[in-house]
């Protein structure tokens, strides 16, 4: 979504859940492997920017607004992160900006936020500077200031990082794999079974830099590439098991590897591993092919076509919602 007049602009940006996981990186936010998501719909940020000269060329000043309230922890985050990049935002200075942002899903919910954050933060900034926004360069962006959000600027499903059944893919910055994927991947739905709404006790970059001397890493990285080769095969084929297997065993790496490193440490919680044993007996008892992810948290993702809807409902409902967190659960698809 984008809207320019009267020095504003609007953007609109998704969260996105990893299948091949993101896990370790280097350099400037460069990936140790490469990663596939699914772009979600429903949970997104909206930013707004109203922006205005100001007297001084050399400076940028900016107020920052979540939720309707000044924030100064994210107003320094985002100066910072605009300072270390600052030979690609020379055309903000002499503005002022007035950013208001806030997410369609509660703040409290335990969904990472900084991949729609900051991807929809980017996509404004390059909105001053241009009216047709080019993709690359905002994913690109978005990368520099979250991973994860790199994937967020492109819909239905996206790769980040090298990999070399395809050439144009790169870890400087994601690209969209809608055209490569069988029309079964492209209504695919996420609901988000909230387990937990506490903040992480460790933080993805905290995460990321315990992989930096991880015993496992390397064997890690191996897995990932293949798995990212595997699962680009496996879209394009709409072979539903082959999917199942890879997200499962990616969801469960990422915890194994916050279990192994030094210090470990686990961000699933009993329910976690309920939930997840009802899926799979669920899947068992039925043979939909349903699955589920994990994200670096407790809440568990549970991911299957558009054709199983109507019965996965009735069993969250009548069983899942028991397990979350105030019976709460987003209700999601890839868009
Ligand atoms: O974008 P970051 O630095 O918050 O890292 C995200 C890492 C995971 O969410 C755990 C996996 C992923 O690929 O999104």
């Amino acid at each position: 979504m984008m809207e320019n007049f009267n020095n504003q602009i609007i953007k609109r940006s998704p969260s996105n859940i990893a299948i091949v996981k993101y896990w370790g990186k280097h350099g400037n936010q460069l990936p140790n492997n490469p990663s596939i998501s699914l772009t979600l719909n429903n949970c997104y940020t909206e930013t707004k920017i109203t922006y205005s000269k100001i007297e001084n060329p050399n400076t940028l000043e900016m107020d920052f607004y979540f939720e309707g309230k000044e924030n100064q922890a994210f107003k320094s985050k985002i100066e910072k992160y605009i300072q270390e990049n600052n030979e690609h935002f020379s055309f903000l200075n002499g503005l002022h900006l007035n950013i208001e942002s806030h997410n369609s899903f509660p703040h409290s919910s335990g969904i990472a936020s900084s991949a729609s954050s900051m991807s929809a933060l980017v996509l404004c900034l390059l909105g001053i500077k241009d009216k047709e926004i080019n993709l690359q360069e905002a994913s690109f962006l978005s990368r520099l200031a979250s991973g994860s959000a790199a994937r967020s600027v492109y819909p239905t499903m996206t790769l980040w990082g090298k990999t070399p059944s395809l050439a144009e893919s790169s870890d400087e910055y994601a690209i969209s794999i809608a055209d490569n994927i069988h029309p079964v991947f492209k209504s695919y739905h996420d609901s988000i079974l909230i387990v937990s709404s506490k903040e992480k006790s460790v933080s993805s970059r905290a995460g990321h830099s315990l992989m930096n001397n991880h015993p496992m890493a390397e064997n890690r990285y191996a897995t990932a590439r293949k798995n990212t080769e595997d699962l680009l095969a496996i879209l394009k084929q709409g072979d539903l098991d082959g999917f199942i297997k890879i997200a499962e065993s990616e969801a469960n790496q990422l915890h194994d590897l916050m279990a192994t490193s030094t210090p470990s440490y686990t961000l699933k919680e009993a329910n976690t591993i309920n939930i997840i044993e009802k899926i799979l007996e669920f899947r068992k008892e039925t043979g939909l092919p349903i699955c589920y992810t994990l994200d670096a948290g407790p809440n568990v993702h549970l991911l299957y076509p558009d054709s199983c809807s109507e019965d996965v409902h009735v069993f969250i409902e009548d069983v899942l919602k028991n397990y979350c967190h105030n019976n709460k659960w987003i209700d999601d698809h890839n868009g």
